[in-house]
């Protein structure tokens, strides 16, 4: 492993830190209180490639590779974690499912439009019975010949009310378990196809989170993704790459807390002195510094794993865990290094605090990351 960036890795993060703060800056605390999904930002993302980042250009990405994926994830994070979801699901879960698992129907048709951000995905996996236990899928997907009859309900779906495109995992046959299950894409608009109303959260305010309904809803069979059965394999290799995002979003949140912490502890003064000549608070700051640095080497080897085509299950799956108990953990010492206005919105600390902890929950709870962990550990 390399822990030199490359030039261009640089470039990519510090346009990603320059983007962070001049556009997401200015209005991250009026998203916050307002649950107020970033449309126009998006937009600009877009723009920039950051809604493709590892997608073939041949498919309107930025052919750019996973490092530099959490490069930006890191980045943006920081300051806007609403932001940074809504990158990692439509990068991480839905262009990398489609360009590894779709075929070149599905990549020309739906792809080469998420990639440029013309239209955002959602990645449907979770039902009100079926959360961390993702076999118990209940949603059914009925065999017509050349089409499917799909019902059901899937709950909790980040860009539920905003995508476009939809990959929804559903059961075809019961019987075979796991491996009767399949993914389908479902376009918004579609008939039969409802979405609920927006879920109002403790953090990442600023996405937008749905339950979404499919009463009878006819989905052409070329629309299906991969062999009839692939569908759990297919969830399962896309959320492993979906952690990575997930993790850099976690670390993400902790650097950001940790680089107002540190900046804070030099300007405030208490008895005398700065606060950061406490040592308490200095005892915090290392204690920060040493974990957040210990998280971005375990994220930025998982993202090399993924780069060098070494499988990354486990590298995922304990990144994730670490970065999110990191964050969790630090966000909570930047509010208190902040006193008081820590516990006010004007000083950013108190939303990193609450962003952090979806990070613990969503693609996977830390649970699940040391099923994933300790079964591989067990079979070796
Ligand atoms: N790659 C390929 N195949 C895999 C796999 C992987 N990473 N993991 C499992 N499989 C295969 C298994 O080999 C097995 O196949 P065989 O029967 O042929 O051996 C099959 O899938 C079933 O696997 P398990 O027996 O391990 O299944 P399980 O019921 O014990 O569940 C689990 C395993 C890891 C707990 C899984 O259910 C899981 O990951 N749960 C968490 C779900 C999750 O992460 N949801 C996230 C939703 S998306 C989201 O959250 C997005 C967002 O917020 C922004
Ligand atoms: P449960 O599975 O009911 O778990 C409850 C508790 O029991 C957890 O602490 C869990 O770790 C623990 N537990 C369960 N099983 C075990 C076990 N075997 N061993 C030990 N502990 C266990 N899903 C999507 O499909 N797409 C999305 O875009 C998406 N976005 C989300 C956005 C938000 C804001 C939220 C809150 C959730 C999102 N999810 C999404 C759903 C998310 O992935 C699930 O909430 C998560 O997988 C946990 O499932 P659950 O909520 O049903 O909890």
């Amino acid at each position: 492993m390399n822990f030199n960036l490359s030039e261009e890795h640089i470039m990519i993060r510090d346009a990603a830190r320059d983007f962070a703060q001049t556009e997401l800056l200015p209005d991250v605390i009026e998203r916050d209180d307002n649950q107020h999904f970033p449309k126009e930002l998006v937009k600009k993302m877009g723009d920039l490639g950051f809604l493709g980042i590892m997608v073939d250009p041949k498919y309107g990405g930025s052919g750019m590779d996973a490092i530099s994926y959490v490069l930006i994830m890191e980045e943006l994070s920081k300051i806007d974690a609403s932001a940074s979801v809504i990158v990692s699901v439509n990068n991480s879960l839905v262009c990398y499912g489609l360009e590894a698992f779709g075929s070149e129907v599905q990549k020309q048709k739906f792809l080469t439009k998420l990639a440029t951000g013309e239209f955002i995905g959602a990645f449907c996996l979770s039902e009100p019975e079926a959360g961390s236990d993702a076999t118990s899928q209940k949603t059914s997907a009925i065999d017509k010949g050349d089409h499917y009859i799909l019902n059901g309900t899937k709950n909790w779906i980040t860009n539920g009310g905003r995508a476009d495109v939809y990959l929804v995992i559903a059961q075809t046959d019961r019987d075979k378990g796991s491996h009767g299950i399949n993914a389908f894409i479902v376009e918004k608009g579609t008939e039969g196809f409802h979405v609920g109303p927006k879920e109002n959260k403790l953090g990442i305010r600023g996405s937008d989170t749905h339950t979404l309904q499919f009463n009878d809803v006819k989905i052409p069979k070329e629309n299906r993704i991969g062999e009839d059965g692939s569908g759990f394999r297919f969830a399962m290799k896309t959320l492993s790459g979906g952690r990575i995002g997930i993790a850099s979003q976690a670390l993400g949140i902790a650097a950001g807390a940790y680089e107002l912490a540190l900046k804070y502890s030099k300007e405030r003064k208490a008895f005398g002195t700065e606060i950061c000549n406490h040592q308490a608070i200095a005892f915090k700051l290392a204690d920060m510094y040493t974990d957040i640095e210990a998280a971005r080497h375990l994220v930025m080897k998982a993202a090399w794993d993924k780069d060098q085509g070494n499988n990354y299950d486990v590298s995922s799956a304990v990144a994730k865990l670490y970065a999110s108990k990191v964050a969790m953990e630090h966000t909570v010492e930047a509010v208190q290094i902040h006193g008081g206005n820590g516990f006010v919105k004007d000083y950013h600390v108190e939303r990193l605090m609450r962003d952090a902890k979806i990070t613990q929950i969503y693609e996977g709870t830390s649970e699940i990351q040391k099923i994933v962990i300790s079964r591989s550990l067990i079979k070796q």
